[in-house]
């Protein structure tokens, strides 16, 4: 482990299946280029080859036996890598890092969900982040029923979104919780207006805080 000495801002975007994550990001991305933003967009689990294989094989729907302390290993592996080749890099480097999924995520799914105690969830989230401090994290607020209906539907070719209504309900409320226990990291969208409203509100937010 041992302290990252960076200087660009860390931002993760969290919330459930189809909340418009992947949407937002991409709206600030264009943001970010439109004004000249040194800003790198990533995503977890994956964001460099060794992660990236690793999420093949967590997403993979024919891994169904796997168990969840097996889940949560692999999304810490996975984010170790990550963290530590890609990320603390570019904080380093004075880059602003928006990352689609992180750690919260695991403390939802991992944790909240699957029922994994948070002391381990949390001190394998800590190794995982290697020293990485988050800004700000962007919580993308509604619940899955909405969000599966805006996608269509779950992905089948991704185990994850495979599970059921109440898991994915177990999980949302595990955001709702964190966001509660950490409110100065948070700021949080009712995600129910159009995806340019909701970039709007989070452009304003990330200004504020001194982020963009
Ligand atoms: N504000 C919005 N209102 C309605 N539909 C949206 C909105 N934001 C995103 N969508 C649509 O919802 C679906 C899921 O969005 P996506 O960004 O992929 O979610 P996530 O990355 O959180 O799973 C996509 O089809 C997207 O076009
Ligand atoms: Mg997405």
């Amino acid at each position: 482990m041992g302290d990252c000495n960076k200087k660009g801002k860390f931002v993760t975007i969290e919330g459930c299946e189809g909340v418009g994550k992947s949407t937002q990001l991409r709206l600030l991305k264009e943001y970010c280029e439109s004004r000249g933003i040194n800003a790198l967009f990533t995503r977890e689990p994956g964001g460099c080859e060794i992660s990236e294989k690793i999420r093949a094989m967590i997403l993979d729907p024919g891994n169904s036996d796997m168990s969840a302390m097996t889940e949560l290993l692999l999304y810490c592996a996975a984010r170790s890598q990550h963290t530590k080749e890609v990320i603390i890099p570019a904080l380093e480097s004075g880059v602003t890092v928006f990352c689609d999924r992180y750690s919260d995520s695991t403390a939802a799914y991992q944790g909240y969900a699957r029922g994994i105690d948070a002391v381990t969830v949390d001190a394998l989230n800590k190794a995982a982040m290697c020293g990485a401090v988050i800004d700000c994290t962007v919580f993308m607020d509604l619940p899955p029923d909405k969000g599966f209906a805006r996608k269509g539907g779950a992905k089948d070719t991704d185990r994850l979104e495979r599970e059921t209504i109440e898991f994915h309900r177990k999980v949302y409320e595990g955001f709702k919780t964190i966001e509660k226990n950490e409110p100065a990291r948070f700021v949080s969208f009712k995600a129910e207006g159009s995806k340019y409203e909701t970039h709007e509100a989070i452009v304003c937010a990330l200004v504020r805080r001194g982020i963009l």
